[in-house]
């Protein structure tokens, strides 16, 4: 049996990291193989990309261009081995984020993208994406609480919430494939949210 691939979504500070570690050991206590892993990023070479994308400025091209690179070292270097063996793949973020943040918030033309997802990656798409969605003001908020800002992260409340548009746009073209979490309640909540869930992935 191949495994399940599964992506966590949201704009920054919208509670994907409190989740994913707590989603992955449940998923381990099923007995399930996980391999828990993010984008940018998962492969030396892919990681090395994210730090020039989180740190170094650049053009929303390079930008995009060189997410859609760390995302072809990722998939060929792990995400699709590890499908192959059976494991069940939990990815902190993947091309719903390009869409959400070059294409929504940055202004990126969304067939340029469209072109990029079909060249890098048109016969797999996760089977379960999970958006966490809340205002940009209150994501902000909680930002500031936990941690210094990196490139995106220091962009305006208009900014993420064009991500946040962009993000429920994808989940309007295809609503089978999302779950949207409220990340307004209180993390006990999503947890019982993301429990319930797991049956149906
Ligand atoms: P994230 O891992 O959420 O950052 P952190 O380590 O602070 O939790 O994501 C890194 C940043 O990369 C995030 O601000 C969103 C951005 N990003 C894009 O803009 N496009 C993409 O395709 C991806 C995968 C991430």
């Amino acid at each position: 049996m191949s495994g399940r691939f599964i992506t966590f979504e949201g704009i920054d500070g919208a509670g994907k990291s409190t989740h994913i570690p707590w989603f992955a050991q449940r998923l381990r206590e099923l007995g399930v193989d996980v391999v828990v892993t993010r984008e940018p990023g998962g492969t030396p070479l892919a990681e090395k990309l994210r730090d020039l994308l989180l740190h170094e400025p650049m053009s929303v091209e390079a930008e995009t261009l060189l997410m859609f690179a760390a995302r072809r070292e990722h998939l060929d270097g792990l995400i699709r081995p590890a499908l192959a063996r059976g494991a069940w793949v939990v990815c902190d973020r993947f091309t719903d984020s390009t869409f959400a943040y070059q294409g929504g918030g940055r202004g990126v033309p969304l067939r340029y993208i469209e072109a990029l997802e079909t060249w890098v990656h048109a016969d797999l798409q996760p089977h379960r994406s999970y958006l966490f969605d809340l205002p940009a003001a209150l994501a902000a908020r909680r930002r500031a609480a936990a941690r210094d800002a990196d490139r995106f992260e220091a962009e305006d409340l208009a900014f993420f919430e064009r991500v946040r548009g962009g993000y429920l746009q994808r989940v309007r073209e295809q609503p089978s494939r999302f779950v949207l979490v409220d990340s307004t309640q209180p993390i006990s909540a999503v947890k019982k949210l993301l429990e319930e869930s797991i049956t149906n992935i």
